[in-house]
């Protein structure tokens, strides 16, 4: 059976930058380790009997089906919780809600929009705290991608990301996850849609001391220009629906294409967290071209949870 380590059991994921880069690593490394199980066959029912919550405000796929195969595959159970149907829905507050689902669960993993009820539902809940997007973050993708780019590169320190669009939830996860492994990221994005300005410093801190660095940039060709990894999101994410028009004028140019693939490294690879919006921030012929890994990327999303469940659930 796998060793996991128990320094971590108790813990909230409920931004990347909470955890140094030896607990992420430790993830990373146990999420691996889970990868070659799974792919054997080979039993890992680490957590057998254990409940985890899953609330959703938002719509998902590929969070609400990796959580929930992946705690089955460690041997416990989710239980997909609507926010609509909870009484949090109606007003009951994130406080109270902590204090209920606590006795009847092992963790709970939330979507919802406002990045401080994340904070709160970890502040009052006594179980661990799992954040599955919030409007500001979205750290469990961050740790896919980060285990995505390891196994495709053979390495983080020195590689060089590229991150295209709209400085959202994805890429502010995936640019301090990226410094506490002394990558090199650059964001090119239009003025107004930079990653949030607080997130940039911290993680130019993290990047200082592990010998990478955060740039920002207007010119996404210079930004994807000897690129290991170029990475693109949604121009529009959800919530945002009624800015659509004017995030597709403002973000145009900030896209993966064909023309733009040809500025990063030949051996580059491409990602993208999915949904994608074709003809928007990325082309089809480049997601499903021969540079592409969002499927690898996809399928990581459930091996980086199963390992950050193994960690935090007691
Ligand atoms: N990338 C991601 O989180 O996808 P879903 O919205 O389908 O969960
Ligand atoms: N930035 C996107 C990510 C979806 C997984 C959104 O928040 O809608």
């Amino acid at each position: 059976m796998v060793e996991v380590a128990q320094h971590l059991k108790g813990r909230d994921f409920v931004r990347i930058g909470t955890w140094n880069s030896e607990e992420l690593k430790a993830a990373l490394d146990l999420a691996d380790e889970l990868k070659e199980l799974r792919k054997r066959r080979e039993p890992h029912e680490l957590l057998p009997g254990r409940t985890l919550g899953m609330i959703f405000q938002k719509p998902s796929t590929r969070t609400r089906v990796s959580f929930e195969v992946g705690i089955l595959e460690l041997g416990g159970y989710g239980l997909y919780l609507s926010a609509g149907d909870l009484q949090l829905g109606r007003g009951e507050t994130i406080k109270d809600t902590a204090h209920v689902l606590e006795r009847y669960l092992d963790a709970v993993m939330i979507r919802t929009f406002a990045q401080d009820d994340v904070e709160q539902l970890a502040e009052h809940a006594e179980i661990p705290v799992i954040n599955g997007l919030t409007d500001y973050a979205h750290p469990c993708q961050a740790l896919g991608d980060l285990m995505t780019i390891r196994e495709r590169l053979g390495r983080l320190s020195g590689a060089r990301l590229a991150y295209l669009g709209d400085g959202n939830n994805v890429c502010v996860s995936l640019m301090v996850g990226a410094a506490r492994f002394g990558m090199r990221f650059v964001a090119a994005t239009p003025e107004g849609y930079e990653p949030d300005a607080n997130a940039v410093m911290a993680a130019r801190r993290a990047a200082v001391q592990m010998g990478g660095t955060v740039e920002l940039t207007r010119d996404a060709g210079e930004a994807a220009r000897e690129a290991d990894v170029l990475y693109t999101d949604v121009w529009t994410s959800m919530g945002q629906e009624e800015e659509s028009e004017q995030r597709r004028k403002d973000l145009a140019g900030f896209h993966i294409d064909d023309e733009l693939l040809s500025h990063a490294s030949p051996d580059a690879i491409v990602l993208h967290c999915l949904p994608a919006h074709y003809g928007e921030e990325i082309t089809e012929e480049v997601l499903y071209g021969p540079q592409s890994a969002v499927w690898d990327q996809a399928e990581n999303r459930l091996h980086a949870q199963k390992a950050l469940l193994a960690l935090i659930v007691s």
